[in-house]
């Protein structure tokens, strides 16, 4: 992966999988089985069961694509690499749509999508107002968004900066970047605000991969693990617990 803010400081886009195997260098053989079973039990939840005109935003090689596939007419992935979109091309064929470009200027029509999702991506941007502005404006309205989001407000995180491991404070709500990592994370309070300022109504909030820890996958096994995890993403949702925070939002019908 090659970091764009190595190259142009100012540039928003801060992670360039082009030449990059997610697929191989991530999920494959990871040990990361449990927390791709998470967010398709989530998913499941909170994507409409039938869907018209669908986008999978940052969708990668369409990892989750056979969540979604069978509920829309029409299915397209976006997404900045086009080595990740010719994966998802070879594995689904006809069956799936793809469009290159850069998250902070969508190259889709204002309402084009009845539904769409965006999971595992919020860390990599620095400019979230503008993210969720371009969600909302490519959402028909009565559309739905499925998005997760990357937490700063997790119990490793407290521990860490208790102990003073780390001086990021995770209550505080303004964003935080990871320098080593890259990355960002974010206030469920501060995501929350952004999404009602923009417009979105929050329908249901899920906490998601709660259970995300080499020792527990360890002493528990996946098996237990996804099954405690089926009933802690909504247990634990109202305290916002997980490293990844799902909202089902939906853009107001006129
Ligand atoms: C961690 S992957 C997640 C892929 C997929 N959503 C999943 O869960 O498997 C993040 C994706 O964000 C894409 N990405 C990063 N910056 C982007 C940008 N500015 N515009 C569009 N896509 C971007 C990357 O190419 C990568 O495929």
């Amino acid at each position: 992966m090659v970091s764009m803010s190595d190259k142009n400081p100012d540039h928003k886009i801060i992670a360039d999988y082009n030449g990059y195997d997610y697929k191989k260098e991530f999920w494959d053989n990871s040990g990361r089985e449990y927390e791709d079973l998470a967010d398709r039990m989530a998913i499941r939840k909170l994507l409409p069961d039938a869907m018209e005109n669908f986008v999978d935003i940052a969708g990668g090689y369409g990892r989750l694509a056979d969540e979604y596939i069978s509920r829309a007419k029409k299915s397209t992935i976006f997404d900045y690499s086009k080595t990740e979109l010719a994966d998802a091309k070879k594995t689904y064929g006809d069956r799936i749509n793809t469009k290159a470009g850069d998250i902070y200027a969508l190259p889709f029509k204002d309402e084009e999508f009845d539904s769409l999702m965006m999971i595992r991506a919020t860390h990599h941007f620095k400019d979230m107002p503008k993210v969720i502005e371009e969600l909302y404006r490519i959402l028909k309205p009565g559309g739905v968004a499925v998005i997760e989001v990357a937490s700063k407000k997790t119990l490793p995180k407290m521990m860490r900066y208790w102990f003073k491991k780390s001086d990021i404070n995770p209550f505080d709500r303004k964003p935080s970047y990871l320098k080593e990592l890259e990355m960002y994370n974010y206030h469920p309070k501060y995501m929350e605000s952004l999404f009602k300022n923009q417009g979105f109504k929050i329908l249901r909030v899920l906490s998601v991969s709660n259970f995300r820890s080499a020792k527990l996958k360890k002493l528990f096994g996946v098996k237990n693990l996804t099954r405690m995890e089926k009933v802690a993403q909504p247990l634990l949702a109202p305290i916002r617990f997980a490293p990844s925070i799902y909202y089902k939002l939906e853009k107001p019908a006129k």
